[in-house]
């Protein structure tokens, strides 16, 4: 007599989570596990884990001939998550624990050969797709908060296999209670007020922080520059509960995993430019989120910008318009989100001290040209304010005068000016396009005249043209006028530093 039991699971791509039958069937015949569905290398590894497990815990490995299939058969699917579904299969298939408790939860959960159940990457986008799809979620108990972030997902929790069976014996299983996610406590970003002087670029961060704009700032060694980036994700407005879900979910696929206590928190991102293109824009054999996802909702910070593979930079392009990112490989693509804020430094030339008064730059101007050409024109294009930013005083650094404004304060303007873009558009004025750009940011006549003014002049360049009207969107948002004026128009011109060459 041959007796079939069956599982369900569900895959990870990127954030997609595929649902998955795990189909055990036991007939007469030579004993062994037969695994179908799955790479080779993962079946090999799934066998031993799933068999070890079953006797540890005092179950019988039945000694019949076990088929198990992963449909269907040509989703992409890694190993380790299916082992507790598969053992599960296996001990319904030969009648050691009742059939019905699992009929509408999906299982995810690694094995160990103790039978211990070990977390695994992407509970919470398997949770939301569960709760869609109206089933339950079983995830190791390591895995209980990330899954809970899920909306409505209910979710069940096991730590070890032998105990998991025991409840099972007992009846059905009890859903876990949901605490409340953890409260978005403020992240310890530095504050804007220990930066000394630098009264351009902190403006500059405020309306980057306002419009969702990418910003590259070009300074010698020292001027701070580092010290700036790294205090724009405190200016930010918090995210709303959609985006926090997915900055999680892009944690919990990424090889960190997810970590309850960043919850609510934009993401600061700081890869170094030895960093390689795998592990800026993702991929690999089982594709993973790459900085530029990992930086999603968040701040991605490219430090010394020309000394980047070039090859890399001109792969930002495409998120950098279009918020995302196809990975190909072999036979699979993956999407992964990367809709981040690019904050960019680099030295004006390759000594590092072109422009500063002291006179130390020796760089010809041939050379100084090589250096900025390392980044394309066009990925340049896509950087909305560009920005000098010189070296402070060593007496002003020195002097306890009163410090500047906080986060907090200029935080509360940026979100002001956020709030009238996503009541007049719905998204950042940075995401504003072609025709959209032109009738949300109608220039006035003044303002028309002095972009017009700067293109006959070459001071700008037709590409950035755009861009500057975006800006200028922005700067009008923060003062919280209903048109672009001439003096919006002409500050944003200010913001086009590399456009003006050396
Ligand atoms: N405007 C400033 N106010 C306060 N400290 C500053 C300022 N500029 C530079 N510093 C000091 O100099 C250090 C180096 O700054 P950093 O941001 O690393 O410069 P850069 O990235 O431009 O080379 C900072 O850690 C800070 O102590
Ligand atoms: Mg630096």
């Amino acid at each position: 007599m041959s007796q079939l039991a069956t599982v369900r699971s569900r895959t990870q791509n990127g954030l997609d989570a595929d649902p998955v039958q795990v189909e055990v069937h036991l007939a007469p015949g030579l004993p062994g596990l037969n695994i179908v569905g799955l790479p080779e290398a993962a079946v090999r590894e799934a066998k031993d884990r799933v068999k070890a497990a079953i006797s540890s815990c005092g179950y019988r490995f039945p000694v019949q001939r076990i088929t198990c299939n992963l449909a269907p058969a040509d989703l992409p699917k890694d190993g380790s998550r299916f082992d507790l579904a598969i053992a599960l299969g296996i001990l319904q298939a030969s009648e050691q624990i009742p059939t019905a408790a699992l009929n509408d939860i999906e299982v995810l959960g690694e094995l160990s050969l103790s039978g211990q159940i070990r977390p695994v990457p992407g509970c919470l986008p398997a949770a939301l797709k569960a709760a869609a799809a109206g089933h339950g979620l079983l995830v190791p108990e390591a895995d209980v908060a990330e899954a809970q972030l899920a909306p409505e997902a209910r979710i069940y929790a096991a730590a070890d296999l032998g105990e998991l069976c025991a409840r099972l014996h007992q009846g059905a299983l009890v859903p876990t209670t949901r605490v409340a996610a953890a409260p978005s406590v403020p992240p310890a970003t530095p504050d804007l007020a220990d930066v000394r002087g630098q009264a351009a670029a902190k403006r500059a961060l405020e309306v980057a922080a306002a419009g969702g704009h990418s910003l590259l700032l070009v300074g010698p060694p020292g001027s701070g520059k580092s010290m700036l980036a790294r205090r724009l994700p405190g200016l930010l407005p918090p995210l709303t509960p959609p985006e926090a879900l997915e900055v999680a979910a892009v944690a919990s696929i990424s090889r960190g995993g997810f970590d309850v206590a960043s919850w609510g928190q934009r993401p600061f991102r700081a890869p170094h430019h030895t960093a390689s293109g795998v592990a800026l824009v993702g991929g690999g054999s089982h594709p993973r989120p790459g900085e530029i996802t990992l930086a999603h909702h968040g701040v991605l910070f490219l430090d010394e910008l020309p000394e980047f593979d070039r090859r890399v930079l001109e792969v930002l392009r495409e998120p950098l318009e279009n918020g995302g990112i196809t990975v190909s490989r072999a036979a699979r693509q993956t999407d992964f989100p990367a809709r981040f804020q690019l904050v960019a430094a680099m030295n004006p030339c390759p000594c590092g001290w072109f422009g500063d008064p002291g006179g130390r730059c020796r760089c010809t101007p041939d050379q100084i040209q090589r250096y900025r050409a390392r980044i394309s024109g066009p990925l340049l294009d896509r950087i909305d304010l560009q920005l000098f930013v010189p070296r402070v005083e060593p007496s002003a650094l020195a002097r306890s005068e009163a410090s500047g404004e906080s986060s907090d304060t200029v935080r509360r303007r940026v979100i002001a000016a956020r709030q009238l873009q996503i009541d007049r558009q719905g998204c950042a004025n940075q995401q504003l396009q072609g025709r959209r750009l032109e009738t949300l940011a109608a220039l006035s006549d003044e303002a028309e005249t002095v972009l017009q003014t700067a293109l006959q002049r070459q001071l700008l360049t037709a590409r950035a043209y755009h861009r500057c009207i975006r800006v200028a969107r922005t700067l009008a948002d923060l003062a919280g006028a209903r048109d672009v004026g001439a003096a919006h128009a002409a500050e944003a011109l200010r913001y086009r530093a590399l456009d003006r060459g050396p």
